[in-house]
């Protein structure tokens, strides 16, 4: 039997063979035009790159207050701790060994860290008008407790509350966090 190529003069044969091979690349362009849309989705958005770092003033705060703000989506808690918080803080130890110095040796007054408890993730409270030695955060989801340091005291949760990178600006009146 004849092959069907030929059947054809060569140069019938070389101009389906550049055709066929257009074809393939028109083909190829065509699914990364498609997949690009999906590939670029998954850069972080503008507003996300945005607040890769944010900026609090925390000049209003005084010894014994805090606040809650969103950093990359997560909760930060920072905490004007007083003297007697740091002095508790400084004698607790934790089930995930670490000092007060070792996490807030720059600037013992501010504590600054992730809320988000290191069992499950639920994010803890703050147990207001406590003594130092009790106070701290509790998480409700299974009970772990978190000292002045945000270090856990008692369990599930097998590690301290992170800390984030931050530093002071402007004379310590402003925390950027990021
Ligand atoms: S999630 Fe916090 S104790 Fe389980």
């Amino acid at each position: 039997m004849e092959d069907s190529q030929d059947k054809f003069p060569a140069e019938d044969q070389n101009r389906r063979d550049f055709l066929k091979l257009t074809a393939a690349s028109v083909g190829v362009v065509g699914v990364c035009a498609a997949a690009w849309p999906f590939i670029n989705s998954m850069n972080p958005a503008a507003d996300v790159l945005a607040v890769a770092s944010v900026e609090i003033d925390i000049s209003k705060l005084q010894p014994g207050q805090s606040l809650t703000t969103m950093w990359r989506g997560k909760p930060i808690f920072i905490k004007h701790r007083t003297p007697e918080e740091i002095q508790v803080a400084q004698k607790i130890s934790s089930i995930d060994p670490q000092t007060d110095q070792e996490r807030f040796g720059k600037n013992p007054e501010w504590l600054v860290v992730i809320g988000i408890c290191t069992h499950l993730g639920c994010v803890p409270t703050e147990r207001k008008n406590m003594a130092p030695s009790e106070g701290g955060w509790l998480c409700a989801c299974h009970g772990s407790h978190y000292d002045t340091s945000g270090r856990v005291v008692q369990g599930p949760a097998p590690r301290n509350l992170d800390v984030p990178a931050y530093e002071f600006l402007n004379n310590n009146t402003v925390l950027k966090i990021g």
